[in-house]
């Protein structure tokens, strides 16, 4: 079987062609980050309107490097949820299209769920039951995983994702966007303890919640005071933004290994599966191997290719289609995270 994967929840136009044994015949990445630099953040009409731009040229060259045409795919799978509205819609509407037109079945993908199936395609193996943690730009969140599609909640964060926090934080450092591998890139230079920005929640051993806004803003009272301020004319030392991203960096992994240590605990699971683009973060990676280590938990952490968004991790259309979940025409999208079916 051959399964078009098709992802647009965000701001990468992607689509990948596998097998039900999870073999990836093809994949393309179409990034926008050129088109949201200048506002250093995403900015959904734009990233809706490049969808549409990409989406077709994306699969076709998917298409041909797998030598493959149309005809040739079995189904199509595409993340509805959750993600920007007006980018969910290009590629619910591509895949719908493409269905009628070669009448084969279309498949619906949690795009949360994708982050984490990115782990079990790297172990090539059985990862379930694991506890997931997904830190991405649009979501930090923390789930029981029963089984690739059996995810039940313990906790998220109650404000903004830790993606954005990094996004957020280098904008006000004048780094590049997207503000993760540019704050990482700045902190090997830094010193972790120059500045004691707070760790939000840490300490409450009764909540797997995480808190990133309150940081943020530690961050912008340090380098700025309380008062208006133009960030590009802070004229902040390069030694004082090393400093200040190796602290912040500090402060965040600190955040999302205390609770997932914490969520290992008090589910029992002796495995931990992380997926979304703050998982490319070199000092998360390393501390949750060392903390994984120490108390004999099984890790696994999404390749880098594939942390930030992909269409690869689509594969998890497979286990769909085994179960027989097979979507119509009215396969809606849902932005939201509140209304996912069994997530939230
Ligand atoms: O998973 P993703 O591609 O898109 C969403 O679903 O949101 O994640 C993008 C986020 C951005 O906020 C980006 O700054 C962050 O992942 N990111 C990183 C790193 N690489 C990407 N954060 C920290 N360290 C990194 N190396
Ligand atoms: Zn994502």
């Amino acid at each position: 079987m051959r399964i078009l994967t098709i992802e647009s929840t965000c701001d990468e136009t992607a689509a990948a062609i596998v097998t039900d044994s999870f073999e990836v015949l093809s994949s393309v990445v179409a990034s926008q980050e050129a088109l949201h630099q200048e506002f250093k953040g995403v900015v959904p009409e734009i990233a809706a309107r490049a969808h549409v731009q990409t989406i077709l040229p994306v699969i076709d060259e998917t298409l041909k490097r797998a030598g493959l045409s149309l005809s040739d795919l079995d189904a199509i799978a595409v993340a509805n949820e959750p993600g920007l509205a007006g980018s969910l819609l290009v590629g619910v509407v591509a895949a719908k299209a493409l269905c009628v037109a070669h009448n084969i079945p279309l498949v619906a993908v949690n795009h949360l769920q994708a982050h984490i199936f990115a782990c079990r395609l790297a172990a090539q193996r059985d990862v379930f039951p694991c506890v997931g943690l997904i830190a991405s730009g649009g979501h930090s969140n923390l789930y029981c995983c029963q089984s690739p599609l059996e995810f039940e909640p313990l906790g998220g964060t109650i404000d903004d994702a830790a993606g954005e926090a990094f996004d957020k934080v280098a904008a006000m450092l004048n780094l590049s966007y997207p503000g993760g591998p540019a704050i990482s890139k700045a902190a090997e230079n830094g010193d972790p303890q120059a500045f004691a920005f707070p760790r939000p929640l840490l300490k409450d051993t009764n909540i797997l919640d995480f808190s990133f806004s309150g940081l943020k803003t530690a961050v912008r009272y340090q380098i700025a005071g309380q008062g208006q301020v133009d960030f590009s004319e802070l004229n902040l030392s390069d030694q004082t933004v090393a400093d200040v991203a190796a602290s912040f960096q500090t402060a965040v992994v600190d955040c999302l290994v205390g609770k997932s240590l914490l969520a290992l605990k008090r589910t029992g699971l002796g495995v931990l599966c992380v997926g979304g683009g703050v998982a490319a973060n070199h000092l998360l990676r390393e501390r949750l191997q060392h903390a994984c280590t120490e108390v004999g938990a099984e890790l696994h952490i999404a390749p880098m290719a594939l942390c930030t968004d992909n269409a690869v991790m689509g594969a998890i259309a497979i286990e769909r289609l085994q179960r027989d979940l097979i979507e119509d025409l009215s396969l809606d999208i849902n932005p939201g995270l509140r209304r996912i079916g069994g997530v939230t």
